[in-house]
């Protein structure tokens, strides 16, 4: 059989319609918005919609304790706060991430650490995270990329060896489990971005949840300045401890993400069965290579990485993600630029302008070498992966169409090779 020729090489473009389109706002949004305006109060302690968000979320989680932060930033940096990270500290976590997982680790003076990754799943390999602790680790942020788990069993069981703090960075990973837990549930704490281009939005926004009482209530000054506004504590409220940022989420970000609350579980269950649904569709072609889930777990992909072996599928990287451009389903090379151990702040440590703080920490005292090759495996997965993608608004077919423009690259190529 001769394969059809590409789009790319001036054959017909498979795409020819546009994929389906929707907004995620709508009646439920406003009724929120209203009643929150009605308040006469946008002030969150005073309000009663970033409390219900919080109470929604904590259900929905099956957790005792949730706080609201400005951010997914905010909520690890909230996070590292109250795990105790600072000056001098250091917290390993992953090289491919958004700033978000970092700013944290930097604002509380600590040093982040970077192990590398599996080389499929894209979150830390437990093997390279052991490798990297010394005296001084105080806390691992677990990146549970794109959407799915990280092999949270084997980081737990790291985390009681050497009595470390975990936290879960699920900006990317609303509703995914991990052996039947949502993740989030498992370490010291859980972290979530509302920004506008995750599973669900409220414009910005972050959540931060907990099993832990004490945890939670350092959550609550921590995101607010350090201030104690529960009752019945010190009445001293501004006599702070230490510096905390002001983090608070307003009562108009509550509204929309109570809102969306109602939504999460079904666009979440609608991403996971696209997610899987390529997967299982590609996974027999030469060279590519879906992302991988751990055994008994799922994901719901913010987005859809997979990978090329170039030898393998007879073409590079590079000319699979144009060819696939060319016909019709547009997607990016990679993910970052590069592992964020290579962007300037790491290769010239310079965490503050003008000084080396925190890498010349004395707290520290260790010396840190960011430089290429570091985590070869995530600079691999850089370098070798293709990334698109969807939401709860495409179609069946709109999913069909990009299963059939991959396998239409991958046989063209294939047997281009084996001729
Ligand atoms: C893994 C990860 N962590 C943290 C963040 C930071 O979230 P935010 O943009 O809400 O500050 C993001 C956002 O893209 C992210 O993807």
């Amino acid at each position: 059989m001769c394969a059809e020729k590409l789009a790319l090489y001036g054959g017909e473009k498979l795409k020819s319609t546009p994929f389906g389109a929707g907004n995620r706002f709508g009646e439920n949004d406003l009724h929120h918005l209203k009643e929150a305006l009605e308040q006469g109060t946008l002030f969150y302690w005073y309000g009663d919609k970033v409390k219900s968000l919080t109470k929604k979320f904590a259900e929905i989680y099956d957790m005792p304790y949730c706080v609201a932060a400005s951010s997914g930033t905010a909520a690890v940096h909230v996070a590292l706060g109250i795990c105790g990270v600072t000056a001098g500290d250091e917290v390993i976590t992953s090289p491919i991430t958004d700033m978000g997982t970092i700013i944290g680790i930097l604002f509380q003076n600590a040093v982040p650490v970077f192990a590398d990754l599996d080389p499929h799943s894209y979150t830390l390999d437990p093997k390279s995270v052991e490798e990297k602790i010394t005296d001084k680790t105080k806390a691992i942020i677990a990146v549970h990329l794109t959407g799915g788990p990280t092999d949270m069993d084997a980081i737990m069981d790291i985390a009681h060896r050497h009595n470390l703090k975990i936290i879960e960075d699920c900006a990317q990973s609303y509703m995914a489990t991990y052996k039947g837990k949502l993740l989030g549930t498992i370490g010291d704490v859980g972290c979530f971005s509302l920004n506008d281009f995750k599973q669900i939005s409220a414009g910005d926004g972050g959540l931060v949840v907990t099993r832990s009482e004490e945890m939670y209530e350092a959550a609550l000054r921590f995101a607010d300045k350090n201030y104690q506004r529960l009752p019945g504590k010190s009445a001293a409220s501004r006599d702070v401890p230490f510096i905390a940022p002001n983090y608070r989420m307003n009562e108009l970000t509550g509204a929309v993400g109570l809102a969306q609350m109602e939504r999460m579980p079904k666009v979440c269950a609608r991403l996971h069965e696209i997610g899987d649904r390529i997967s299982d569709a590609i996974r027999d072609l030469p060279g590519i290579y879906p992302p991988k889930v751990q055994p008994d777990s799922t994901s719901t992909y913010w987005f859809y990485m997979f990978r090329i072996d170039e030898k393998e599928a007879g073409v590079d990287r590079n000319t699979f993600s144009d060819a696939l451009a060319a016909e019709g389903i547009p997607n990016q090379r990679g993910y970052i630029p590069s592992c964020i151990y290579n962007y300037d702040l790491f290769i010239n440590k310079r965490g503050y302008q003008g000084t080396n703080c925190p890498f010349g920490c004395k707290l520290n005292g260790h010396t840190h070498d960011y430089a290429p090759g570091l985590c070869p495996t995530a600079e691999d997965i850089l370098n070798t992966a293709i990334r698109f993608s969807f939401n709860e608004f495409y179609t069946d077919a709109d999913i069909d169409d990009i299963i059939a423009a991959i396998r239409k690259v991958s046989t063209y190529f294939a047997e281009k090779k084996n001729a």
